[in-house]
């Protein structure tokens, strides 16, 4: 895709507290994009349903969710923020999209794939998860959709059901490109897998300092001993300091590392007071932001107008491209 101004769309599933590889891994990527792009971020509250979760926990992840992007940085000036079931009209697509989608493309998908192998009993929500995405994405005739990788295979069907789509009614629909970044390298948690809320393995944005001390000085290393050089290419503490720290910083901990003579204990406090610091200027704004919870709704209700008539621009192309009044 040209680095000309595009519409750049992507959503978040609020499925627990964010942590600090969703942080490297997909919202500072997607937040850098803010300036030069118009940007479309929500919070798919409706794809959260799949899993069922409490009526209440879903208010409450949705809510903090909200909160830590607008901390973080989302600029609701320059970007539209809005919860996904605000715009319901999202659900006519689905349907439209769906009479036009084999159920082997749905049947091949990973999400429903994984779910059934494990023998856990899928529901309908979960087989047509992708269609629900695919027309998240098209409803705001998004060109860009910045994702994990993990997320490539419904980009493929949200891009194969635009173009059936346009080959039977004519060229509505915009047919999305993935943005994949490659080179961000998977972030790992304190035991040195990928840090995920399934592995109860990470470190929160906005933990409290006590709990994220405590965590980052039980992080997993070597039995490597203090006297002896260490290797900072495969030590999971070195590559959670490095997504933090200035270049000087990084050589400077890397030659504590070759040297030896330093304990691992030492790097965890600096990796610690250097994750403390990384996100003060952000905890600090996500204080005030929470003094004024109005302030958040009003946020999500404002982008949800905005995303809303788009919504219902396309919506009416689509509805009169398929003969319906
Ligand atoms: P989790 O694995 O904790 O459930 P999600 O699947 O909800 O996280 O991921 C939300 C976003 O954050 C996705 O775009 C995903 O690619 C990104 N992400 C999650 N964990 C990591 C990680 N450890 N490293 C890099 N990116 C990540
Ligand atoms: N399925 C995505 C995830 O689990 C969330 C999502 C829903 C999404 N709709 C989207 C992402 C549209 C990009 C575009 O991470």
């Amino acid at each position: 895709m040209s680095t000309a101004s595009k519409r750049i769309l992507s959503g978040v599933q609020p499925s627990g507290t964010l942590h600090i590889g969703n942080y490297f891994g997909m919202m500072k990527p997607a937040l850098e994009m803010q300036q030069p792009h118009t940007c479309f971020y929500f919070i798919a509250d409706y794809h959260a349903l799949t899993q069922i979760p409490e009526p209440q926990q879903l208010r409450d992840r949705v809510h903090s969710v909200a909160v830590d992007f607008l901390a973080c940085g989302l600029d609701p000036a320059k970007t539209v923020f809005f919860r996904q079931s605000d715009v319901p009209q999202v659900q006519e697509l689905t349907w439209i999209l769906g009479c036009l989608m084999p159920m082997g493309l749905l049947e091949r998908c990973h999400s429903f794939k994984d779910k059934t192998a494990r023998g856990i009993a899928p529901n309908v929500g979960l087989f047509n998860y992708p269609a629900l995405m695919a027309a998240d994405i098209l409803l705001y005739k998004a060109n860009g959709v910045p994702v994990g990788k993990d997320q490539k295979q419904h980009l493929e069907v949200t891009r194969d059901i635009a173009i059936r789509f346009n080959n039977q009614y004519g060229d509505i629909l915009t047919v999305p490109e993935p943005m994949i970044r490659e080179e961000v390298a998977v972030v790992p948690g304190t035991d040195g897998q990928k840090m995920s809320k399934s592995y109860g393995n990470t470190i929160e944005i906005f933990g409290t300092e006590k709990g994220m001390r405590k965590k980052i000085m039980r992080i997993v290393t070597d039995s490597t001993p203090v006297e002896s050089p260490k290797d900072p290419s495969a030590c999971n503490l070195f590559a959670l300091y490095k997504l933090m720290a200035t270049p000087e910083e990084i050589e400077t901990l890397r030659g504590m590392y070759l040297a030896g003579g330093m304990g691992y204990g030492t790097a965890k406090q600096m990796l610690f007071e250097k994750y403390w610091d990384y996100f003060r200027a952000a905890r600090e704004r996500r204080e005030e932001i929470l003094k004024n919870p109005d302030y958040i709704e009003q946020v999500l209700q404002d982008g949800a107008a905005r995303a809303r008539a788009v919504a219902d621009a396309t919506l009416r192309e689509v509805r009169r491209a398929v003969g319906l009044r």
